[in-house]
């Protein structure tokens, strides 16, 4: 890395003064259009990324761009032992005309801060957490595909970098965020998906870190989730104390009623899902009746076997709204088949994917523009 095009800004709204370093090395645009021709989820990085240093001392300091690549840790930083870390994800959309927009960010730098208080973590002020989006942006907005349902990607994230085999929260942190062209998280695009029902781990626990978005409730899925894949499932799903409906590895469930009404899991280890939150008010908006209430996984099957449940679907940011057309269990199964089993959900996708693109009015208020 050379920091000879190195320029300090001028302090920015939220007060920070970004010092900038271009990559020289950044990709053509050729390089770039082929990528973002085909990106597929998480494979693929821009030519930036953004840090933002804290100590215990100084606080928030240091915000910086710089090119993206490898980041310098000692090895006994304390991430790599005990794995005090959280993220967020949330995605930049291009309009048709070329604008480019970001959806409900402060909802996801709130949830941050809830992560990084269960984490022992310093909270980034959240108009750090938008200066840190619209810095990256500025400099990579090329990045941005315009391809129908496809989006940029930012994974912000924190972590203990702290050089220090003691067990308590690090007096040095680093805050970083990179980004990454996307197009649809699973193969199949919005087919039906199936999912496994996991009943010998559990993802969270009473007290424990569920509703926090951090590495290691996904490392905890990765075992359940390669179980899943062997019995030709694309997800995961968790139950809480054995018997009630969590979420999914990474994304949380929504059961729809006969009746329209849709029924979401509630319990103090689920990750607050910003796009369940989002779809279950249009839905109330559309007139259904919306409930967030403890449903066990005998409801399920027995809502389904009668027809009272109709189908079902996951939610999120990467997943968007993805029907959920089976549910496989060690010792039975739940079909959700036909095309009415996926129809409100692909309704509703087709209006949050049209709020978000801006082809369908924002009455909400939801989005924010990045590039102006
Ligand atoms: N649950 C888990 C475990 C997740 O990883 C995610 C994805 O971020 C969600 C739920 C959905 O959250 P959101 O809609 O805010 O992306
Ligand atoms: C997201 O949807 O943003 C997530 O973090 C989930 C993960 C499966 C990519």
């Amino acid at each position: 890395m050379t920091t000879t095009n190195l320029t300090l800004q001028a302090p920015s709204p939220a007060g920070l003064t970004w010092a900038i370093t271009r990559n020289e090395n950044a990709k053509s645009d050729a390089e770039r259009d082929a990528i973002l021709a085909d990106p597929g989820f998480g494979n693929h990085f821009t030519d930036h990324m953004v840090d933002i240093c804290w100590s215990e001392k100084g606080g928030w300091h240091r915000p910086r761009v710089s090119p993206y690549g490898p980041i310098q840790l000692e090895p006994s930083a304390a991430v790599l032992h005990y794995a005090q870390e959280i993220f967020e994800g949330l995605k930049a959309y291009r309009h048709a005309d070329g604008s480019v927009w970001t959806f409900r960010p402060y909802e996801n730098a709130a949830r941050m801060q809830r992560s990084a208080a269960r984490l022992a973590l310093p909270e980034l002020p959240s108009e750090y957490f938008i200066d840190s989006i619209r810095q990256l942006v500025a400099v990579d907005g090329a990045w941005v595909p315009s391809a129908p349902e496809t989006s940029l990607y930012l994974r912000p994230f924190m972590f203990a970098k702290e050089a220090f085999l003691g067990v308590r929260p690090a007096k040095k942190v680093a805050y970083y965020l990179i980004a990454s062209p996307a197009g649809a998280y699973f193969h199949g695009g919005v087919q039906p998906v199936s999912i496994w029902l996991s009943t010998k781990y559990a993802r969270a626990g009473k007290g424990g870190t569920g509703a926090a978005k951090t590495g290691g409730n996904y490392a905890s899925s990765l075992l359940p989730q390669a179980e899943a894949a062997q019995h030709g499932c694309q997800q995961v799903l968790f139950l809480d104390e054995g018997k009630y409906l969590e979420e999914l590895g990474g994304m949380n469930l929504v059961l729809v009623y006969r009746d329209g009404t849709l029924v979401t899991p509630e319990s103090d280890s689920i990750l607050e899902g910003i796009t369940r939150d989002s779809v279950l008010q249009l839905a109330k908006d559309r007139g259904h009746t919306v409930e967030s209430r403890k449903v066990t996984i005998d409801e399920w099957r027995e809502g389904a076997a009668s027809g009272e449940i109709v189908g079902a679907f996951a939610c999120g940011t990467a997943a968007v709204i993805t029907p959920i057309g089976r549910l496989l269990a060690e010792d039975f199964e739940i079909v959700h088949g036909g095309p009415e089993a996926s129809e409100l959900a692909l309704s509703l996708r087709e209006e949050l994917t049209g709020i978000q693109y801006g082809r369908v009015e924002d009455r909400h208020g939801w989005l924010l523009r990045l590039d102006a």
